[in-house]
């Protein structure tokens, strides 16, 4: 082939963090079949669907078996009424969200990477550690992206504080992937108050929003300002299990601007181009999931995910590490005991006690020196990860 290839693709690592995690393992498991290994790494489910979502879900494929209710391609931006039913989930929560700004999506990842189609090259800003698809999808595109740290004396919230007052595209996550940190309104009004002075854009991503039980925003949008300043990427992969189930939404609020070259058009504009949208099956199962049965179900299984959590901070405390994560989180975040590295720590831990989890430097420069576990394994993985761990460290 003589045609020039995207030579930004030599920015980035050349394989994604949780796929060289994946490829470590094998290894190893490979090389000591005997072993079982414990996976605590990526961020995936282990329980199953809810039963309401199960049985809207066989409704649906029964709709698709029938000529008279049969439906092809489902609306570009999403159903009504799975738009509705994210409103009033919204709303649930005292957030108002307008339907009409709300795009349905195969979860919030690809379109965390995709919305940056929207943008020139302007500066991005990212917390680090930071979940990775922010950086590449920018680098992927050519865009310089600068760093804010989140460490040990910030609690991993990183502030706008003493920031330039360029406008840039500035991502936030919170509860954070993969710190579990989670920014109190004050903290959130700091960034959407800087946001409104530079005029710069949040992008907000806000996938474990259901973990969140004291009160601090489950929304950007719980922030006064933040619809005219920030868009939301939110996900039931975490809240109802639905890591291969795909669905999510993003939220793009008409007060963002108007005319051609506003987020909300153009957003329209490129899905309706791109986007084929979600499967007719998968909408009627999300819509069952925020249902208050189905969501009185899936917050059964976050309680039990949470409890997870809470054996792995036990451990962590009893231990004396530090950590943060773990309350309205499924991440936990540790500092790696006797000064070793990220990935001196992972090798220790998979070697010595079989248990996976996800070094920090996977994260960024300033998540070198710590660890990522996950609660979302089943109970009795966590209990056996915890049990070891505990002969280990
Ligand atoms: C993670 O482990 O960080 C997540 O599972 C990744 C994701 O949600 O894509």
């Amino acid at each position: 082939m003589k045609l020039q290839l995207n030579e930004n693709f030599l920015r980035i690592k050349p394989s994604y963090l949780f796929s060289d995690v994946a490829k470590r393992v094998r290894a190893y498991a490979e090389a000591h079949p005997d072993k079982k290994i414990l996976r605590l790494g990526i961020g995936d489910v282990t329980l199953p669907l809810a039963p309401t979502v199960i049985r809207a879900m066989h409704r649906a494929t029964d709709e698709m078996a029938d000529a008279a209710t049969f439906r092809g391609y489902a609306p570009e931006y999403g159903y009504d009424f799975l738009r509705e039913a994210v409103a009033r989930h919204y709303a649930s929560f005292g957030v108002g969200v307008a339907a009409d700004d709300i795009f349905i999506s195969d979860g919030a990842k690809s379109d965390l990477g995709n919305f940056v189609d929207l943008f020139a090259d302007v500066p991005v800003l990212v917390p680090d550690p930071v979940y990775p698809v922010y950086v590449d999808s920018n680098l992927m595109a050519g865009r310089t992206v600068e760093y804010v740290e989140g460490n040990e004396q910030n609690g991993f919230l990183p502030s706008p504080a003493g920031l330039s007052e360029t406008p840039r595209l500035i991502y936030l996550c919170s509860p954070n992937n993969p710190t579990g940190a989670v920014y109190s309104k004050e903290g959130l009004a700091e960034w959407v108050d800087f946001a409104l002075k530079t005029g710069s854009l949040i992008l907000y991503d806000s996938a474990y929003e259901a973990f969140i039980a004291d009160g601090s925003p489950r929304s950007i949008y719980a922030v006064e300002g933040a619809e005219k300043c920030a868009v939301e990427f939110c996900s039931l992969s975490k809240t109802a299990g639905f890591t291969g189930t795909r669905c999510g939404w993003t939220v793009v609020p008409a007060s963002l601007g108007d005319g051609a070259l506003s987020p909300k058009k153009m957003w329209e504009r490129r899905q309706a181009t791109k986007f084929n949208g979600v499967p007719y099956v998968v909408q009627r199962a999300a819509e069952a999931a925020l249902s208050d049965e189905g969501m009185a179900e899936c917050m059964a299984n976050i309680a039990y995910y949470k409890n997870n959590a809470a054996l792995i901070a036990d451990l962590l405390q009893k231990k004396g590490i530090p950590f943060t994560g773990g309350t309205a989180s499924p991440y936990l975040w540790l500092k790696c005991p006797g000064g070793l590295g990220s990935w001196e720590f992972f090798d220790k831990l998979l070697c010595e006690a079989q248990v996976v989890g996800t070094p920090g430097a996977g994260f960024g420069l300033a998540g070198e020196g710590y660890f990522r576990l996950t609660a979302f394994g089943s109970h009795e993985t966590t209990r056996e990860a915890v049990d070891r761990l505990d002969k280990l460290l």
